[in-house]
């Protein structure tokens, strides 16, 4: 069923866990996470970031996604990650987006701020909750930004909470978009003093490359969203790879049978990372 993210952040604060929030490009990927989060009894949020547009058409992909969370037996929360134009943002918020994150984390703290509070206003026509970033998370969604990791500053997430309101709030502790070129050292020390100093869900991006010990370590201090991209991009490409080189792809419906299953066996195996199987 369709569901809003605060409602799942809200549980998994209680539950001590984290929510995966998955990117999605096609049906095949769609699928593939309902398919994991059926089978764990999982609540799961499916996401897809503006810059991956050019790709996947926001007028296309975004009713598909909102229709596949309606029909789903977990709670599914659809997503727009990394909303970075109001255009887009009230697009996204029109075709059923039950959140949408407004990624001012370039811009100085106060227009971040204001941006996002115009952003809050613009959802809460359409009962949406909104996450915001403050610091700066590596790379870009779509690795075509090298952007320098910035952690977020515990005073700065003070103020945004109490000036914003926002419903969750991404950190920087080290993190980045992409593969990482070796295994990251998050910022545990700063992760744990915005935990005590704000009651905000935080999110956690660029989380292909965490290991699973750091995953569990953020879910109990704070973490309540985990962003995962590229990994499900990665396990969809390497299943293919895979089934053509055993064979087992003779046309057209295998090949859209492996993209299916790559996808369900990367968000089944964070699924189980994070601890949200059998909480929906
Ligand atoms: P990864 O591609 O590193 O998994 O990051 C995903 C993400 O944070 C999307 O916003």
């Amino acid at each position: 069923m369709l569901v809003k993210m605060g409602d799942l952040l809200a549980d998994a604060q209680k539950g001590n866990y984290a929510v995966g929030s998955f990117s999605v490009a096609n049906m095949e990927m769609v699928l593939g996470a309902l398919k994991a989060a059926k089978e764990l009894n999982a609540p799961i949020i499916l996401q897809i970031a503006e810059v991956r547009l050019k790709q996947s058409p926001l007028e296309i992909i975004g009713p598909l996604m909102v229709a596949a969370a309606e029909s789903a037996e977990t709670p599914v929360a659809v997503h727009f990650d990394h909303g970075k134009t109001l255009e887009k943002i009230t697009q996204a918020l029109d075709i059923g987006f039950t959140s949408v994150m407004f990624d001012g984390s370039h811009l100085p703290l106060d227009e971040n701020i204001a941006m996002t509070k115009r952003v809050i206003e613009l959802a809460a026509e359409y009962d949406a909750d909104v996450e915001a970033e403050i610091g700066c998370v590596g790379g870009s969604e779509d690795g075509s930004e090298d952007i320098a990791i910035n952690c977020t500053k515990v005073e700065d997430a003070v103020r945004f909470e109490a000036e914003t309101g926002v419903d969750a709030l991404a950190i920087a502790i080290g993190n980045a978009h992409g593969n990482y070129k070796s295994t990251p050292k998050l910022r545990f020390d700063i992760l744990e003093e915005v935990e005590k100093n704000t009651d905000l869900p935080l999110v956690l991006h660029g989380g292909t490359g965490i290991t699973p010990d750091d995953f569990v370590h953020c879910s109990h201090t704070g973490i309540k969203k985990i962003n995962i991209a590229t990994a499900t991009f990665d396990s969809v490409e390497n299943n293919v790879n895979k089934c053509y080189n055993d064979g087992s792809i003779k046309g057209y419906y295998d090949l859209q049978s492996a993209e299916v299953e790559g996808a369900y066996q990367n968000v089944k195996k964070h699924i189980l990372i994070f601890g949200t199987d059998n909480k929906a």
